[in-house]
């Protein structure tokens, strides 16, 4: 496949462990160094080749959509003030005219499943993306990476996590042999188990190529872990029928759901963009 149209963003969730802050400012607009964590998830989408990004964002976030809005004003007065540096920085995050930007409302807490399922009447029938923003990849992009292995059926970003960690994450049950370079297949996924009943220590991190028979598998769906609709529990069910891959990607992530991983990411970037600087 050569590059994806739709990439989903559920962006609805409350921010709970990170407060005070996000009583008013949504997590994905928080800073990693110079750019929103939300930011580092459109350019993924962008550079897989994604033409239409859909937001499933909450009433109590409108900054989200203001984020994505052109302001004349501010331009304006940053160029009278001869300000070009600031301008540019503008200009490097609005999106092209042939990007398509759409907004769902998502009122009810009900799950990560929940809202991919409230993006389906925009998804089409191809394969789509899905990118967690919180999960902050820095690094090669990883959709791209998925994308260049991906031929059908369910695939997500992989990596290994510690056996007392296990119960963070959704996790693969890879089947036997099931390991060809950086792809592993598996015939079922466990959201957050307990260690002892983990079936490996591979994990879902948030990054997913869906086929679109996810949908229906959705929409079959009963509360999960957590009383939630489970994303993981309708890709499990649909991988004995189209097949599942995980796929290790080569970028460095960081859970900036959290306040260590949000300073832990914003290091690494200060980092990166210094040292590109100190190159010039
Ligand atoms: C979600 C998914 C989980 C996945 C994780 C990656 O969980 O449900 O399967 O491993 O993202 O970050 P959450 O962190 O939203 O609870």
């Amino acid at each position: 496949m050569q590059s994806l149209n739709c990439v989903v963003f559920p962006v609805a969730g409350r921010g709970t462990r990170l407060l005070p802050v996000t009583k008013s400012v949504p997590k994905e607009l928080l800073p990693v160094y110079d750019k929103p964590v939300l930011q580092y998830a459109v350019e993924e989408a962008l550079a897989a080749g994604a033409k239409r990004l859909v937001f499933v964002t909450h009433s109590s976030k409108p900054a989200i959509c203001d984020y994505f809005e052109r302001d004349k004003a501010l331009v304006e007065v940053l160029e009278e003030d001869g300000k070009a540096k600031l301008v540019s920085a503008l200009d490097d995050i609005s999106l092209g005219s042939d990007i398509e930007v759409i907004f769902v409302e998502q009122d009810q807490p009900l799950g990560l499943g929940h809202a991919v399922l409230m993006a389906a009447e925009f998804a089409g029938d191809a394969p789509f993306g899905v990118i967690l923003p919180d999960d902050v990849i820095l690094g090669m992009p990883c959709l791209s990476e998925m994308l260049s292995d991906y031929k059908a059926g369910h695939m997500i970003a992989a990596m290994e996590v510690s056996a007392q960690d296990v119960s963070k994450y959704g996790i693969f049950r890879p089947m036997a042999d099931a390991t060809i370079g950086n792809l592993v297949k598996a015939d079922a996924l466990v959201e957050k188990p307990a260690p002892e009943d983990a079936p490996s220590q591979l994990a879902a991190v948030g990054r997913y190529i869906l086929d679109a028979c996810i949908f229906d598998a959705l929409r079959q769906l009963s509360p999960g872990a957590g009383g939630e609709y489970q994303l993981t529990d309708a890709i499990a069910a649909d991988a004995p029928r189209i097949g599942l891959t995980g796929r290790r990607f080569s970028g460095q992530r960081f859970d900036c759901g959290t306040h260590d991983g949000l300073l832990a990411a914003g290091n690494a970037r200060a980092s990166f963009v210094k040292g590109a600087m100190a190159a010039e």
